[in-house]
């Protein structure tokens, strides 16, 4: 499979994770290594889970609904993807510093006053989300085959950052640390005032209180979170990689009858006696 291939060609394993080979150990070492400020908000996905969306979320909370920057600065400086960016940028953020990570709860840097937002989405979109991601950039990731070659790397967890499952059922195990807050991207998508309520109330009760006491600025946290714009604007570096259709249930497009079978399976195996996947119907 591709997969094979992939780790003939590469070496990039980082504390027994596969990382493409844009991924500098050196960075990711930093990552893990640094010291959280208490104010410190960290999104812990899997790719392709919601990390934008959430991201999104929680920018505009803390900027009481402001417009949204363009993404290439939202992404790249306001709120970093340490592990790509490493921690320098980190350094000369103000506080309250937001930032994006992949890396599986273990290896994120802990402080215990630090706040950590894990957001899942079911398998099977998440498949083909990153299937997608992973074309977008086939230059660096290699990734230009089918979907159906994908899915036998994804299923097998022969992809960036690992195992789906494993990787998830991390971030459960803590769902109930006080510092963590536990959300499906299916819920945010059900109920996306909900969550903007709960990731406030979880970063901090004043914000809460002011979006109770404000609807305006709640509505345009509600839409500006949302924004899908970006896609369109040709200056834009990152494109499609973040902002598709932003659906729920796009994999049955794409899998044939037996790939949902065996996921489905691989699913069970992985998540058996948790309650995850009642979680991801919202
Ligand atoms: P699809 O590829 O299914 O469209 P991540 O941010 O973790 O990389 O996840 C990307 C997925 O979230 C993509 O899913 C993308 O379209 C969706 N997404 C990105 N921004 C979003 C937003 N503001 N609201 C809802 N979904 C969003």
């Amino acid at each position: 499979t591709s997969g094979e291939k992939k780790e003939k060609s590469s070496n990039n394993y980082i504390h027994g994770i596969y990382f493409p080979s844009i991924f500098k150990k050196e960075n990711i070492e930093n990552v893990i290594s640094m010291k959280p400020r208490d104010d410190d908000i960290f999104v812990v996905t899997y790719p392709k889970c919601g990390t934008t969306w959430m991201t999104y979320i929680i920018w505009e909370i803390l900027n009481k609904g402001a417009p949204l920057p363009p993404a290439n600065s939202l992404l790249f400086q306001l709120a970093p993807f340490l592990d790509l960016s490493g921690t320098e940028v980190a350094e000369t953020m103000e506080s309250p510093r937001l930032f994006r990570t992949h890396l599986p709860y273990r290896l994120v840097p802990k402080n215990p006053s630090t706040k950590y937002v894990y957001v899942t989405r079911n398998p099977f979109d998440c498949c083909v989300s990153f299937y997608y991601h992973m074309k977008g950039m086939k230059h660096i990731s290699g990734v230009s085959g089918s979907f159906e070659d994908f899915f036998e790397d994804f299923i097998l967890g022969k992809v960036g950052y690992g195992d789906y499952f494993d990787h998830l059922k991390e971030g459960y195990h803590h769902r109930n640390d006080p510092n963590i807050l536990f959300v499906t991207y299916e819920g945010m998508k059900q109920d996306p005032k909900g969550h903007i309520l709960k990731v406030a109330k979880f970063i901090g009760e004043e914000h809460l209180k002011s979006l109770q006491e404000n609807e305006e600025i709640l509505e345009m946290i509600l839409k500006n979170s949302q924004v899908f714009t970006d896609k369109a604007d040709p200056s834009n570096q990152i494109k499609v990689d973040f902002f598709r259709k932003g659906i729920i249930g796009d994999w049955k497009n794409h899998f044939s009858p037996e790939q949902k079978e065996r996921l489905e399976q691989r699913m069970k195996e992985k998540l058996d006696g948790t309650e995850i996947p009642s979680l991801w119907e919202g």
